[in-house]
């Protein structure tokens, strides 16, 4: 029988055909979005070895629990690739104050649907991997922040947790461990924001999702000024089966330096859009023409964001030989991100595609600080220019200049997310602005006013 995280009867071996050679690609076993059917159901999930890794978390102190994490190399899987026990450890182990961990489902990344395939498929391997995770680091509470319109999923979640609280896998003293933790969803309001991790622990708090100053980190100062973990609905999802099968078997999956298996999100001029659960370090070619059915109408790809609409673009000629890892997309100037993969073919207009990623920012900023608040607005309006047929020469440099000034320059990753794109298509494609560009600016055409940048910095 196949169990959750457990045995490995489930491996399967991938053979794909790539250029008229047949390739054993993989060995690899999924642990999250699994085959099984029914594994929403709680006591399909328990048939198949759920919620045996808590059993042995509950047997075991937390820190050799946090310890066995460490040593997995498990990831963050929201964004920034933060080694998971790692942030585990910085929890106080004495605290007066009570604990907190925040589980993020809010998932607004344009290009990214990735959590919410685990909330409808497989909501007890992340609600298991959640109670571990509360018992390494002694929280007392679990908040699963997910953003309002994912009703469906928020209904499909509750009813799991529901469950496991009628179980005894939640609430006070879990399997007769002595250790209690609740776990309750708080529905976000929809704001792009509320997914950077301070402002989501304001939105719980009922406060305005503004992101705060750092430090102090969520660890030392988190929800209600108590100490703090904020991780990935996806990065959890990944515990139980460490727990089960040992950091050893975990890490030997995928790319050394950031292994185990990923939940790859394509979508894009791609023939079959897709969620797939891989290992890391996957071809980004093998998951475009052998997983997704390669490009609609058979067209040649143009351009490829990597993970999620904040990371940098990679040209077409670009792909070939670039793996899907945190290390080897750096090397090539990328990210790995959430590993949304959007594809776009030959005849994509890259300019009104950044124009909307433009938008979007400038949509969802907060409006705390003044590169991001203006720098967005001035991006979305000059790529308009272009798209109207009003953009400039110059106009290009000045779009280069307010992306550069937002970069690094702002309390949240926001400001960094609405430049890195503009920055990339510009170095990338710059070609299609001075297409685009009039040649020879008339009057009324907009001027630089070097004054405004400056200011823009005074924060
Ligand atoms: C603007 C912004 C939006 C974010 N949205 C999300 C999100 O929807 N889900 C998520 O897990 N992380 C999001 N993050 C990253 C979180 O701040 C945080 O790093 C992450 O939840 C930590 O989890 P991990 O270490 O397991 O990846 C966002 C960050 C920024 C700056
Ligand atoms: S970078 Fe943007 S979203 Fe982040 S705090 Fe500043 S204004 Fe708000």
């Amino acid at each position: 029988m196949q169990m959750v995280g457990q045995t490995s009867p489930s491996v399967s071996s991938v053979h794909v055909v790539c250029h008229n050679i047949e390739i054993k690609m993989i060995e690899f076993e999924k642990i999250i979005l699994t085959e099984i059917p029914n594994l929403h159901k709680i006591d399909i999930y328990e048939q198949y070895g759920g919620y045996t890794a808590l059993r042995k978390a509950l047997g075991m102190t937390p820190d050799a629990v946090i310890d066995e994490v460490k040593k997995s190399n498990l990831r963050g899987r929201g964004g920034a690739c933060f080694p998971a026990g790692l942030k585990w450890s910085f929890m106080p182990k004495q605290s007066a104050k009570p604990k907190y961990l925040c589980a993020n489902g809010d998932e607004s990344e344009p290009g990214t649907f990735k959590d919410r395939q685990i909330f409808e498929l497989n909501p007890h391997v992340f609600i298991e991997g959640a109670l571990i995770e509360a018992f390494a680091i002694g929280a007392q509470m679990v908040y699963v922040y997910i953003r309002g319109e994912y009703k469906k999923w928020i209904d499909l979640l509750q009813v799991a947790i529901d469950d496991a609280y009628e179980k005894g896998y939640i609430g006070q003293n879990i399997l007769g461990s002595g250790f209690s933790t609740d776990m309750q969803v708080y529905r976000g309001a929809g704001a792009y924001i509320c997914g950077e991790e301070s402002s989501l622990m304001n939105s719980i708090e009922g406060g305005r999702g503004y992101p705060r100053v750092k430090p102090p980190f969520p660890a030392q100062s988190g929800m209600w000024g108590c100490p703090t973990t904020v991780n990935n609905i996806e990065t959890i999802s990944n515990v139980p089966a460490i727990m089960n099968r040992g950091w050893e078997w975990y890490s030997k999956i995928g790319a050394p330096k950031h292994p185990g298996p990923l939940l790859y999100g394509i979508s894009g001029h791609v023939n079959k859009p897709a969620v797939l659960e891989l290992p890391t370090g996957v071809l980004l070619t093998d998951l475009i023409y052998d997983y997704c059915g390669g490009v609609k109408n058979g067209k040649n790809i143009k351009a490829v964001i990597p993970g999620g609409s904040s990371t940098m673009w990679l040209r077409g000629e670009e792909l070939e030989g670039v793996r899907m890892d945190a290390d080897s997309l750096k090397i090539v100037g990328t990210s790995i991100g959430t590993a949304g993969v959007i594809v776009m073919d030959e005849d994509t207009d890259v300019i009104k595609v950044l124009t909307r990623i433009a938008h979007f920012y400038h949509h969802e900023s907060c409006g705390q600080c003044t590169p991001c608040r203006e720098g967005t607005g001035w991006m979305e309006k000059i790529l308009k220019r272009f798209l109207a047929g009003e953009g400039t020469m110059q106009d290009i440099d000045l779009l280069l200049d307010v992306a550069n000034n937002i970069e690094g320059n702002t309390i949240c990753a926001l400001g960094d997310a609405a430049a890195w794109p503009v920055q990339s298509v510009i170095k990338k494609f710059r070609g299609e602005f001075e297409k685009r560009a009039k040649k020879s600016p008339t009057v009324s055409q907009y001027v630089k006013p070097p004054h405004l940048v400056e200011t823009m910095l005074n924060v």
